[in-house]
This record gives structure tokens, sequence and C-alpha cells, in this order.
């Protein structure tokens, strides 16, 4: 997708603070991406990285002990950080909606699945409750619910864990959003259902033209539905492209790292995989320079004292890294990140 499009949302410097017992946690700290009409970026990084809080920011659901310091999140033209509650929640209602891990924390229990969907149409797309509840049985029938008739009367328990998450979708579209951020919503299923709701998700986007942000900490989810990537490391992006160029030239040594990290089909059976040594910084005690050197095969003198800029090594914007290794100009080839075996 073109870089010129203009950007249906654009996450600018974002910084999101946390204050706990033991002082301020910086859990996103200037955070920037954008996201065309019709685009699916991956949000990848280890547990911990800020994936979660960078999504609940963009929504303005966070935590209350939690505020964003500086930056903005501008959707459609408008800023969300700055927007009065009762407009962010027409933003929520009606253009960006969002699905959850687990479903259950979502769905209230004791709605039936065809009154909690009808409600946000009846609010939020100003439908009858007659109208509403045929939107729903078709929607059920749309997300792959067998006997969508009958599941539209049933409470969330009776549902399996892969129709639970069916029917969030289900809820997610109702509103037809222009955005869906999902924050790692098949982790909970098993394999085959994974890969069901994966690809139900991205028929849906494609049909719709739904811009989509994913939240995952798995690369071969990444593989499957990503246009373009941002890798997130203790906060930051330190690495964003389209997916290809992330699989086939991955420039920052973290990435290089995360992908020798995932299991391959061609590995020997018994292959040990790569875990990358040391673990991610506090996030009260952020170390100075690049937050990833003490963990980095490749840091140089400087990586620990000077601190990283996310910038273009190709045209436009379209490979951004954080990492002096590359200092803003593009390197040849022969120079990329590998790290030694
Ligand atoms: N309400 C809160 N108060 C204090 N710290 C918080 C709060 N919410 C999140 N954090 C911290 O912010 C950091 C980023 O958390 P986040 O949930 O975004 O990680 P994540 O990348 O989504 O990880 P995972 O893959 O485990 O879901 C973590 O260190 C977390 O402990
Ligand atoms: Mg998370």
């Amino acid at each position: 997708m073109s870089t010129d499009a203009p950007a249906l949302l654009r996450v600018d410097n974002l910084k999101t603070e946390f204050s706990t017992d033991e002082g301020t946690a910086t859990a996103v700290d200037e955070v920037s991406f954008s996201l065309a009409a019709g685009e699916t970026l991956c949000l990848v990084g280890e547990s911990g990285s800020g994936k979660s809080v960078t999504a609940l920011s963009i929504m303005g659901l966070l935590a209350d002990n939690g505020r964003i310091t500086q930056g903005q999140v501008v959707f459609e033209g408008q800023d969300l950080v700055t927007l009065p509650e009762s407009r962010l929640r027409t933003v929520r209602g009606n253009s960006i909606a969002m699905i959850f891990q687990e479903p259950m924390t979502s769905l209230n229990p004791v709605l039936t699945i065809g009154d909690q969907l009808s409600e946000t149409m009846i609010l939020h797309l100003g439908l009858t409750r007659k109208q509403a509840r045929a939107r729903v049985v078709d929607l059920l029938q749309k997300v792959g619910i067998p006997r969508a008739r009958d599941v539209v009367d049933d409470y969330p328990h009776r549902l399996s864990g892969g129709m639970r998450q069916r029917a969030m979708i289900a809820m997610a579209l109702s509103c037809e959003p222009r955005l869906i951020i999902a924050d790692e919503p098949t982790t909970a299923l098993d394999v085959t259902i994974q890969a069901q709701i994966l690809k139900l998700l991205r028929d849906l986007s494609d049909e719709a033209g739904t811009a989509m942000i994913f939240i995952t900490h798995d690369l071969g989810v990444v593989a499957e539905m990503a246009d373009r990537v941002a890798v997130m490391y203790a906060g930051q992006v330190v690495e964003q492209t389209d997916v290809y160029t992330l699989f086939d030239e991955p420039e920052h040594p973290y990435t290089t790292a995360l992908l020798r990290s995932i299991p391959h089909l061609t590995a020997p059976a018994g292959d040990r995989l790569a875990a990358i040594p040391g673990s991610v910084p506090s996030l009260l005690q952020m170390p100075a320079g690049c937050r990833f050197h003490e963990r980095c095969p490749q840091a140089m003198d400087r990586c620990a004292g000077e601190r990283p800029e996310l910038l273009s090594t190709a045209g436009q914007g379209a490979h951004a890294v954080r990492c002096w290794l590359y200092d803003g100009a593009p390197l040849p080839k022969t120079a990329a990140a590998v790290v030694p075996a």
C-alpha cells in the first residue's frame, strides 16, 4: 500500500505513563505509526513491551492510574487524546472496535448474545429492536456460527471459546467500524480454531475494507495477517516495515533475534529454539542509550550512552529502525544486521 495514502490513523510520539507505588512507569514512549484505510498493521513484541497499552491508549480505555502524557492519536483528522469522553465514546461505538483475547471479559454474562449485540446497533445505528435482531442473526451467520437463529437467544457461557470469539467478532462488526483493534484475539484458542478465526478476520476486513491493528507475540500470526509490522521493545517501536521486508531483510538486531526464536519447518526435530538472552528492562529503570543494548550481540560503545531515534533507512519512511547500526542512512545490503549463529 502506498505510504502517500492519507492515514486513517496516525499515532504520533505517544507516551503513556502509569503511577505506581514504586514511581512513574512509562509503558509506552515515543511510539509513532500510521495506518491507511483497509490496511492491517501488526504490533509484535515480547510480553510487557507495551502492545496492549498502545491499543488501550488509542481507545481511551486506560486503567485509572494511566495517562497519556505526550503525543497525538489522530483518527480521521481528529485527535482522540484531547477529545471529550462523550465524543470519544461515539468514536468507540461507531468507528473503532476492539476485540480482546478473552471474550468473556467483554461479553456480559447476564445478557443473551442477541441482546448484547443488538444493544450497540440500537444505540449507534438507530435500528429498531426487530431490525437489530435480524441483523444479529445475519452477523452470527457471517462469522460462521452454526444455528445462529438459536444462538441469538443463548447466554455467552453456553458457547465454546471459539464460538464466543466469533460472537465477539460479530459484536465488533455490528457497528461497521473503519478500524478494528484485535489484541491477541486467538491466543486462548487451540490451533485449528485459531487458524479459522484468523482467516475469518482477514476475509471480513478484505471484504469491508476495514483497517486492523493486530496485536500478537506470534510471528507466525504476523506472517498470516500483516501488511505492515511494527516491532515493539520496552515501550518503543524499534522497527517498522512491510511484512515481506520484515521477514526477508530485518534490520534491528532485536527483530533478527525474534525471528531466530521462532520454530522453523525446516529445522531438524528436537532443535532448540534460540531464546533471546537477558530480560526486558524494568519500566522504572530504563537503561540509558538504546533500551536493547544490554542484550544486543552487536552493541557498540555509543549504544550504552546515546539514545537512537526511529529513523528511516528506506525511502519515505517505508522502513524505519531505531538502531545506531543504521544512523538514519541506508546501509549497503551486506551490512544488514546478521546475528552470528
Ligand atoms: N495499570 C497499570 N499500572 C502499572 N503498570 C501497568 C499497567 N498496565 C500495564 N502496565 C505495565 O505496562 C507494561 C506494558 O504492558 P502491556 O500490557 O502493554 O504489555 P504487552 O506488550 O501487551 O504484553 P503481553 O504480550 O503480555 O500482553 C508492562 O510492564 C505492564 O506491567
Ligand atoms: Mg497485551
